[in-house]
């Protein structure tokens, strides 16, 4: 009896087939909406233009910095690229933290703070006379009108710093850098964390023109034609769009599909009722519904013996890293207490295997979600190109894609499945985004010069 109730609960966590090809319509439609003039101000997924107007072509050279906020690390790097038949790209970074405090801080005490990591890192190479470009990946949506001007709509994820949503976020760079008085640099783009992923995926393969994260968060770009975007004039060639689909289904659309877990999960995080795809999906929140659904149990009697400890109430204590571990195949379930013991849960063997059907369950709707959005993307490029039979790279990067031991494989069989005209190949990020990032800002630097 037990067994059939907790099947129950985890029944709405399996979507069916026809199901997922809902979703994937659903997303096809918002992509159109963000893109169209008339749509565009009401869109949840907003289709941000990037001013990225193609994939690298191996001429790219010189020196760079490049910052990358907004996952889990934040790093500041030195990128040096050759370009012609010996083309290559070299790379120095550093990781810093930044603390909860700043954050969730104000804006100048963060800005300071990444100012103060530039100016440490720049120490430790012994560069600080240079005045070097900078490319700057913020890992937030921007609305951008030019390459280097990119004002915050609102912070996603762990960050709610004051006095930057609505801002220009290389103006309040350009500012921090100035208060410091000590360096000088030249901010020539920002530039999100999947279009410096499909940038850095793109020098190695040139099909390469969508990029992906599933990390702290999830999102994807793309390689739009001109035409369809109508927020921006020109009608030739195309142009990256960011689409922020983590904020997908927060007109409800999704509502059918969402369970009293994924709402707990919503209600109690910075931004409720925002991003509520991305919270279907991403890392940061897929442990907070395991351990919604744990409570719950553990309410029921089905899982701790009844007894709801502090840890369980503690938020965010099942990391990607350690639901990767629970749900390795190579782990024996006794291994699967030890991790649990770790993290003060006292399991029994039954309550192992309950947990780790939880995990499970959760990371495959992750996983077939995402899919689903990502057929929506191949199947819209192909339509786009009017091609019978599309092939085409996804450049990827994000903790949960690398760690998770089956997120990738149920993910692409479900683009398999939805978007069966179109050849997909993922191609895992080596180098992060700093690198796109780097290479983004080397065709920023040679377009201003040709201007001048
Ligand atoms: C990194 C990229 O490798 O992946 C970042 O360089 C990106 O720009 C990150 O934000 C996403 O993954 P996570 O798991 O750190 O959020
Ligand atoms: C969040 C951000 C988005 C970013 C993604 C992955 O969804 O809004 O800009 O690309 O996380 O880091």
């Amino acid at each position: 009896a037990q067994r059939q109730c907790i099947d129950a609960t985890l029944a709405p966590f399996l979507l069916p087939l026809g199901i997922l090809r809902e979703v994937m319509d659903k997303m096809r439609a918002e992509l159109e909406y963000g893109l169209k003039r008339e749509t565009q101000a009401n869109a949840t997924v907003k289709m941000l233009p990037t001013y990225v107007c193609g994939t690298p072509d191996g001429t790219e050279k010189g020196k760079f910095l490049a910052l990358d906020l907004g996952g889990t690390n934040f790093r500041v790097l030195l990128v040096k690229i050759k370009s012609g038949r010996r083309r290559s790209v070299q790379m120095y970074n550093k990781i810093f933290a930044i603390p909860l405090e700043i954050m969730q801080g104000t804006g100048e005490e963060l800005f300071d703070h990444i100012v103060t990591c530039i100016s440490d890192f720049l120490d430790y190479m012994g560069i600080k006379g240079a005045r070097l470009p900078l490319g700057f990946t913020f890992s937030f949506p921007c609305k951008q009108t030019s390459l280097d001007a990119g004002i915050l709509l609102n912070w996603t994820k762990g960050f709610k710093a004051t006095d930057c949503e609505g801002e220009d976020v290389v103006y309040l760079l350009r500012e921090g850098i100035k208060r410091r008085e000590e360096f000088d640099l030249d901010v020539v783009a920002v530039v999100n964390d999947t279009v410096g992923t499909m940038m850095t995926c793109a020098y190695e393969d040139p099909n390469c023109e969508i990029g992906l994260i599933v990390g702290t968060g999830s999102n994807a770009c793309y390689m739009e034609e001109m035409r369809n975007i109508e927020m921006v004039d020109g009608e030739q060639g195309r142009m990256c769009v960011n689409t922020e689909w983590g904020a997908f289904g927060d007109n409800g659309c999704l509502d059918d599909i969402r369970t009293i877990y994924d709402k707990a999960v919503d209600d109690f995080s910075l931004n409720a009722g925002k991003q509520r795809y991305e919270k279907m999906i991403s890392g940061m929140y897929l442990g907070e519904i395991v351990r919604n659904i744990l409570i719950d149990f553990t309410k029921r009697g089905f899982l701790f013996r009844g007894q709801i400890s502090e840890t369980l109430k503690t938020r965010h204590i099942f990391e990607t890293k350690f639901l990767s571990q629970i749900e390795s195949d190579r782990l024996a379930l006794l291994q699967v207490r030890t991790i649990l013991q770790q993290l003060g849960l006292n399991s029994t063997c039954d309550d192992s295997i309950i947990v780790k059907t939880v995990c499970g369950a959760v990371s495959r709707r992750a996983a077939q979600l995402c899919g689903a959005g990502m057929a929506a993307i191949v199947d819209k490029i192909r339509e786009n190109r009017g091609l019978e039979h599309l092939e085409i790279t996804v450049g990827v990067d994000g903790t949960l894609y690398k760690l998770h031991p089956h997120f990738s494989r149920i993910m692409h069989q479900t683009v398999k499945d939805l978007a069966p005209n179109c050849d997909v190949t993922f191609l895992l990020s080596e180098d992060g985004s700093g690198k796109g990032a780097a290479l983004i800002t080397a065709v920023g630097c040679r377009l201003r010069e040709a201007e001048q």
